[in-house]
């Protein structure tokens, strides 16, 4: 990958249920992203997804969307928290592949209640690391998130959210680039 090529990165809203936050978070996340330059963005919502609640590799839904994944070369898990872990539907995604994550990087944009989705956002570091994925050190969170954006879906500390966001997809980049090239110098060993 040159050092000009834009870094393709899949942003997956990790939330599926009725009436959910996660598109005001992902939708904010996505414009700051797409304004930060360098990216090539995938915006993957798993509602629309079609994968199914049972684990099951030889789904046509997850066939599907594959490729998307595959292409990335850098994820963001937008995630929330429920009973201090993340939705079900989520882990039911991450487990359906295997190769689409390997030695790739993953950061998470994580929003709650009192916790801001971090506790979430722990396991999901336990869960890319058996992936041999690696979690980006800095996040963004939104603790108690529905009181964090405003009419238009913009953060009230547009500055703070803005701030963190920007030095996250710097290190997220960062290892994108750097682990591109690694893929592409030589094999990952298993
Ligand atoms: C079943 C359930 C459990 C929750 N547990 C937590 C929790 O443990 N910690 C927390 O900070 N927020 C918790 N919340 C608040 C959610 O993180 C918050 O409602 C968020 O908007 C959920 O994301 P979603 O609307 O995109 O589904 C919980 C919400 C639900 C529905």
């Amino acid at each position: 990958m040159h050092a000009t090529d834009a870094v393709h990165v899949a942003i997956i809203i990790g939330s599926t249920r009725a009436h959910r936050f996660g598109p005001t978070v992902a939708t904010w996340f996505h414009e700051h992203a797409a304004a930060h330059g360098g990216l090539d963005l995938d915006l993957i919502d798993l509602a629309d997804a079609g994968l199914s609640d049972v684990l099951d590799e030889s789904d046509a839904a997850v066939a599907a969307l594959a490729p998307r994944l595959a292409r990335a070369d850098a994820f963001v898990i937008v995630s929330p928290e429920y009973n201090r872990g993340y939705p079900a539907p989520l882990k039911n995604a991450i487990d359906s592949y295997v190769e689409e994550w390997k030695a790739k990087p993953v950061a998470i944009v994580s929003y709650g209640g009192v916790s801001g989705g971090l506790r979430a956002a722990e396991q999901l570091r336990q869960v890319f690391g058996e992936l041999h994925a690696v979690t980006i050190r800095d996040t963004v969170s939104f603790h108690s998130c529905w009181n964090k954006f405003d009419d238009s879906g913009k953060p009230l500390d547009l500055a703070g959210a803005g701030a963190a966001a920007t030095a996250l997809l710097n290190q997220l980049t960062w290892w994108a680039r750097a682990l591109h090239d690694a893929r592409v110098a030589r094999p990952y060993p298993l």
